[in-house]
């Protein structure tokens, strides 16, 4: 009889600043693998557990957080992310779900790391400590002017803009240089893509390259 082998857990991430369309993306990659049979996880960062949802509550809405050092930034997400990969991502992978997940640990390496400033080595090392061996497969970066994402956050923010949000524009130019100096370090992981195109053509290409980089989705 044939062996019909269980097909193999990915992890794909999603990185950029606010307002680069991360969702929307998420959402229709989801819809691809879905047609292809896979059972699809999508989280959140911070949040996606009971205890996550706690904790992101304390970094994004509580406007008391304002004088938040960053470390206390650093170790708090990343112990929302250690509380979602144990609870989450990691029985997901072992059944062979792909999970897609809205930031992940290069949230931290770029917002606290390059973007408030902590030294790169304890800020990889805390990042690795969270998730342990859990690593993406591909990380996806949707990389927008700082322009075109302050606005985009001005045009969707219904009431006040929160915590981060509220950061100035060298803030998120920090962010944008830490996603695309990762991706020169990282390229076998990290694919920047133009995220001012229309939402069409960058699902096309999102697509693209999930099935390049990740061949064997398709034996699923
Ligand atoms: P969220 O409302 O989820 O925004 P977005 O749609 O842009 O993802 O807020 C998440 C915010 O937290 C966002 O400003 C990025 C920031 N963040 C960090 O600074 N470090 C991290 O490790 C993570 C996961 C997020």
């Amino acid at each position: 009889m044939p062996n019909k082998s269980k097909p193999v857990g990915k992890l794909i991430s999603f990185e950029g600043s606010e307002g680069s369309g991360k969702s929307t993306q998420i959402m229709r990659l989801a819809e691809h693998l879905q047609k292809l049979g896979r059972e699809v996880i999508a989280t959140r960062e911070p949040g996606g557990t009971e205890i996550g949802e706690q904790i992101r509550n304390i970094l994004i809405h509580n406007h008391r957080g304002d004088e938040m050092c960053p470390e206390t930034e650093l170790l708090l997400f990343t112990a929302a992310r250690a509380q979602l990969v144990r609870e989450v991502i990691a029985p997901a992978l072992l059944r062979g779900a792909v999970v897609l997940s809205d930031r992940y640990l290069d949230s931290s390496t770029v917002y606290q790391g390059v973007a408030r400033n902590l030294a790169p080595d304890p800020v990889n090392q805390i990042n690795r400590f969270a998730v342990g061996n859990v690593m993406p497969h591909l990380t996806i970066v949707l990389d927008v002017p700082t322009e075109v994402s302050l606005q985009r956050i001005r045009q969707r923010a219904s009431d006040l803009p929160d915590r981060m949000e509220r950061e100035n524009i060298e803030f998120y130019n920090k962010v944008r240089e830490g996603y695309l100096l990762l991706a020169r370090q990282w390229p076998e992981r990290v694919v920047v893509m133009d995220g001012t195109q229309q939402p069409n053509a960058l699902e096309e290409q999102i697509w693209g390259a999930v099935q390049l980089r990740l061949l064997d989705l398709q034996t699923a």
